[in-house]
């Protein structure tokens, strides 16, 4: 006899949606990418063709849309503490249109999940066409159209990616961005790129993640008690815990429909603080040691208005007051350990308000048109 079995819901195993399945993969994901690109000697593997092309290039650009854009962001500050070349992060839509002026040496590093969108793929037209410069696809799809059409590429070994909000997919390209980052600081003879034990860092990121992901009790409790009923939100940081407010606060709005804005926090005195009411959920990152009582002077200030507030904090820069604890890795890959806090606050605020997580109205998850 034969029983009908939805091959997706035989997928999932035992989870309710994809998107928690995808966010508990993540140690595993960042441990494949150990697999793929590192040796047991600490060697970083890439195609040496492409090292030494990309390490000519006196500017990057990355281009991508969404959640891959703001994990072009977090890249940018990789490329350039890494590989002291300057990096500019461009939004593929806006690009695509714009008359930029492109250095002789410009090498393109195209991010993309599915490697199908046509914003992305857009800008990659032009710069084989028009700008006839070289360009990497880091990318989840190996015979992808960007893949196929740049000049280079790599994977992000995260596995497929059914949940229309990003999740490890966006820890993927910021683990194969630090990877690519050392690799070429290390042939450039960089300090900062030759001292840094990246081996070392990402198996503590796996393992940091993996704190954060035991404790999803605690932050479904969080959300229950600041977002199910809110209109809107605010995330805010300083430096990558900025592009990480971008990033939480876009997979907010994607699920829980919740307005959120991911925000500087030095910049919020500048105007948007008026937005600030009595219960209005405000989460700060704060793990980078340099800002982060800056941060906490600009949580002071929305405390002081009637805000509610949410912390997420390495634990060096922890008090007993603080409501997520996250493990310590190098600052430079905090990204990669705080985005998974705020991927299950999005998770379970859309879950309370009675949504369905992983098929968001009005969202794609590849988009193929301009
Ligand atoms: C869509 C998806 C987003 C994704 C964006 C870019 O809008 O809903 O989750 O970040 O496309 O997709 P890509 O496949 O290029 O990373």
């Amino acid at each position: 006899f034969t029983v009908d079995i939805d091959q997706a819901d035989a997928d999932k195993g035992t989870y309710p949606y994809y998107m928690l399945k995808e966010v508990d993969e993540q140690p595993a994901v960042i441990r494949r990418i150990e697999a793929k690109y590192l040796d047991h000697a600490g060697n970083i593997h890439f195609d040496q063709a492409l090292l030494d092309q990309i390490n000519q290039a006196s500017k990057l650009y990355i281009v991508g849309a969404g959640t891959s854009y703001h994990a072009g962001l977090v890249g940018k500050k990789l490329f350039e503490k890494f590989t002291k070349t300057p990096t500019e992060v461009v939004l593929a839509s806006e690009f695509a249109y714009d008359d930029p002026i492109i250095e002789d040496q410009a090498f393109f590093i195209f991010l993309s999940q599915s490697g199908e969108t046509a914003d992305s793929r857009q800008v990659l037209v032009r710069v084989n066409d028009e700008w006839q410069k070289p360009s990497l696809t880091i990318t989840n799809v190996a015979n992808s159209t960007l893949a196929r059409e740049a000049d280079f590429s790599a994977t992000l070994e995260a596995g497929p990616e059914i949940a229309v909000a990003s999740t490890k997919a966006y820890t993927a390209q910021i683990a194969v961005e630090a990877l690519l980052a050392v690799a070429m600081g290390r042939e450039k003879t960089n300090a900062t790129a030759v001292n840094f034990d990246i081996t070392g860092q990402l198996s503590k990121v796996a393992n940091a993640i993996q704190t954060v992901v035991d404790e999803k009790g605690k932050i479904e409790e969080l959300a229950l008690a600041t977002l199910r009923k809110t209109r809107n939100a605010f995330y805010i940081g300083r430096g990558l815990d900025y592009n990480v407010a971008l990033e939480s606060s876009l997979k907010l709005k994607e699920i829980s429909y919740i307005q959120a804005e991911g925000f500087a926090s030095g910049e919020l005195k500048h105007g948007t603080i008026a937005l600030i009411e009595d219960g209005t959920p405000v989460i700060g990152i704060i793990t980078q040691s340099k800002t982060a009582d800056h941060t906490r002077s600009n949580l002071q200030e929305v405390l002081s208005r009637g805000a509610n507030v949410i912390t997420m904090v390495s634990e060096d820069l922890a008090n007993s007051t603080d409501d997520i604890l996250l493990p310590v890795v190098d600052e430079m890959l905090m990204p990669l350990v705080s985005v998974i806090a705020a991927q299950l606050l999005a998770y379970y605020a859309s879950l309370q308000r009675g949504y369905n997580v992983d098929q968001p109205r009005n969202l794609a998850k590849s988009v193929t048109v301009e």
